[in-house]
């Protein structure tokens, strides 16, 4: 695991910016999994920044969504397809055919997400995969105790992560969350060849110390990245707050070619 620890979210968001668009310089067809949440907002104003002012092409890009609201279309203000039009692909020249979210209508949820798995799998498997981190270490919405070589399924949401989310709802309105997800499945984020996930501020700490230098746990979904062939976090100081081998880390980056990606 790499952990980069950095000084604000908008470094963090540059450098993760910084680095998918290489990997798209390099394969044009680069196959992209991609997180909503408020935390990947600044790296995806990156992206688009540079699309606008240094080229960067998203023609042949695909991408696939993490997860969708069971029950809502696309059109709703608080959907994740929504949220990624507005954030991401219409200001790039993404072709949206090739964007995928899980479809939260579907009405036969286990073929919609064997189709999703299938689908994945057809277009060659994601090249990298950006997560953020839920408050009790879900990503995706993969809730505790789902089993951490779980595939693309329904999940029933905790009542802690529909509080987090209600202020994407008419401005905090509970009983409108949904309460249950499409989520890919951990085990569909491990086969992703490189996860990159993003934390910010403090109430991410405890997450991630758990998911970083805990025991691998289905309470913790996110440290099962620790079996991931090549993961990196790039967090803040403030998530980074609760790890105890901090300066460890901070040693081990300032030997790495991560540091290459600084602006
Ligand atoms: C939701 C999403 C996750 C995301 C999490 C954190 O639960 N399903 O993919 O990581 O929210 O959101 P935020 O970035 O707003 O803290």
């Amino acid at each position: 695991m790499d952990i980069v620890i950095c000084k604000s979210k908008e470094q963090a968001s540059y450098m993760v910016a910084a680095y998918i668009d290489r990997a798209i310089r390099k394969n044009p067809r680069t196959v992209l999994g991609l997180a909503t949440g408020s935390t990947p907002i600044l790296m995806y104003k990156e992206l688009i920044r540079r699309h606008k002012e240094c080229g960067l092409d998203f023609s042949q890009v695909h991408s696939w969504n993490l997860d969708e609201y069971l029950g809502l279309e696309g059109t709703h203000p608080a959907s994740y397809r929504y949220f990624m039009n507005e954030q991401l692909f219409d200001h790039i020249n993404i072709d949206k055919a090739n964007t995928h979210v899980p479809d939260g209508m579907a009405t036969d949820y286990e073929a919609a997400a064997a189709a999703y798995e299938e689908g994945i799998r057809a277009d060659g498997g994601i090249d990298i995969q950006v997560l953020g981190i839920g408050s009790d270490g879900h990503i995706g919405f993969n809730e505790p105790a789902t089993s951490l070589s779980s595939r693309t399924h329904v999940q029933t949401l905790m009542l802690g992560t529909r509080q987090d989310n209600a202020r994407l709802f008419f401005g905090g309105d509970l009983a409108a969350v949904p309460t249950r997800a499409i989520t890919m499945g951990t085990g569909t984020v491990l086969d992703s060849r490189v996860a990159i996930l993003l934390a910010f501020g403090k109430g991410k700490a405890p997450a991630i110390a758990g998911a970083v230098e805990g025991a691998i746990s289905h309470m913790n979904q996110a440290s099962a990245l620790q079996l991931h062939r090549d993961a990196k976090f790039f967090i803040d100081e403030e998530a980074a707050s609760l790890l105890k081998h901090a300066d460890f880390y901070k040693a081990v980056y300032a030997d790495s070619d991560l540091r290459s990606l600084e602006a």
